[in-house]
């Protein structure tokens, strides 16, 4: 039996702003650095409090919650034609060191508010509607973006990588996962999900960068989202006594790691691209003393672009620059490890389509964007349609403290993810 169409108007989309922002900033003191700041990295004590405390709001919005091996978390809204493969929206909680309150969590928080939007008025979707919260997509911990995410969208070599992955303290994933009540992980092929499992996925988030502010465009809808890359290098010298062990005697793993920070920067400018970034984002230098040459140094270099090749021929060059550097100063290139090379992902027509009327219909501006950052959703494109909603953050400032995105904005964003949920759930 099926039930009527939806007969209610959506012009009169209400978000409850006040309660969303209280619980914006409720998450945020799941912190392990002072306010303003927020720090929640995967499976610690503070990222299991926002767990439960997400699985609780969608307990209080009818959701029916399910979790993985992993932690992705699932609520889902029971549609009225339930054997069709659901439609779904979300992103991450997890915050990476000294960062700030609103990436990701709009898109978890903003989701199920927008769940109740659809439900307060009246609205039965036909398709499921469901929401993910998905486990780290910033690689804090275990060096992994997006683990959750590209776990679920299939990713069989990231199963084994995980069972010999271990953090900054030599706690292996398991544990871990273990320590957070995941217990099940040691067989994470029931964490895969098959292509064709959501109908489409869509997620919201800030914007991350300054554009939407800049020209007042209360919406970004995004086309594409840029190829992230990195690598993991080290150096290896003989190290010694800063006083004793004259420069010509030296192999310095150091000034080996401080070069070749100066070529990524180098090889990145050369592509001629606006589009192509790098960034050496952690620098270590071991034993960290000022009287000890550096004996080894570790670096971690993020290499971004919309054009793949591009990207990749920057990481070739990179290669290269590291072999000379160790071979001119002597030292070993113990390691040089890409750690992932993704490919970029274009978000589906008829989800594009769809948040554009819904920005019509809302009579709300908006514009066509590429996301620079990456998202879940760059990982939910390898099986499943995929779009994104962007809102207009605070002088683009993201992976910061003073990240801001305004109440009204969030609103807009949820009321255009509640209404592109609603077309997509009755297509
Ligand atoms: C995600 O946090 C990114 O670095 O783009
Ligand atoms: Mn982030
Ligand atoms: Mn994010
Ligand atoms: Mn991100």
């Amino acid at each position: 039996i099926h039930e009527p169409p939806f007969q209610g108007s959506f012009s009169s989309l209400s978000v409850d702003i006040e309660s969303l922002q209280r619980q914006i900033d409720e998450l945020s003191t799941f912190s392990d650095t002072p306010a303003p700041s927020v720090t929640r990295v995967l499976y610690s004590e503070k990222d299991v409090l926002a767990r439960r405390y997400i699985k609780n709001l969608m307990g209080l919005s009818g959701l029916s919650v399910r979790e993985d091996a992993v932690g992705n978390i699932f609520g889902r809204w029971v549609g009225s034609e339930p054997e069709l493969a659901p439609v779904s929206t979300g992103s991450h909680i997890d915050a990476i060191p000294y960062s700030g309150k609103y990436d990701g969590v709009v898109g978890v928080l903003g989701a199920i508010e927008a769940i109740n939007v659809l439900k307060r008025l009246g609205f039965k979707p036909k398709r499921s509607l469901e929401v993910i919260m998905f486990t780290s997509e910033e690689p804090t911990r275990f060096g992994i973006s997006c683990l959750g995410s590209r776990l679920l969208a299939g990713s069989e070599e990231l199963t084994e990588l995980l069972k010999t992955t271990v953090d900054g303290q030599n706690i292996s994933f398991s544990d871990a996962a273990k320590l957070a009540g995941y217990t099940n992980n040691e067989d994470l092929s029931s964490v895969l999900l098959k292509k064709g499992s959501y109908s489409a996925f869509i997620e919201l988030h800030i914007e991350q960068g300054p554009i939407l502010e800049e020209e007042a465009t209360s919406i970004g809808v995004v086309t594409a989202i840029a190829a992230p890359a990195s690598i993991k290098v080290d150096f290896e010298g003989n190290g010694g006594h800063a006083g004793a062990v004259l420069m010509p005697k030296r192999n310095d793993a150091g000034l080996a790691a401080a070069e070749l920070a100066l070529a990524v920067e180098k090889h990145v400018l050369e592509s001629g691209s606006i589009d192509t970034v790098g960034t050496v984002g952690i620098l270590e230098l071991h034993p960290g003393a000022i009287n000890s040459i550096p004996s080894k140094s570790h670096l971690e270099i993020g290499i971004r672009d919309i054009d793949e090749k591009r990207r990749n021929l920057v990481i070739e060059k990179i290669y290269q620059s590291a072999l000379s550097i160790s071979k001119a100063r002597g030292v070993k290139l113990s390691e040089f490890k890409i750690v992932n090379q993704d490919p970029p992902a274009l978000s589906e027509d008829s989800i594009i389509k769809a948040s554009e009327s819904a920005c019509q219909e809302l009579n709300l501006s908006y514009k066509k964007m590429i996301s620079r950052a990456y998202h879940d959703s760059l990982f939910m494109a390898r099986i499943s349609p995929m779009g994104m909603i962007f809102i207009p953050c605070y002088k683009g400032y993201s992976h910061k403290p003073e990240e801001f995105a305004a109440p009204q904005d969030v609103a807009n964003g949820v009321r255009v993810l509640a209404l592109t949920l609603a077309k997509l759930s009755t297509s």
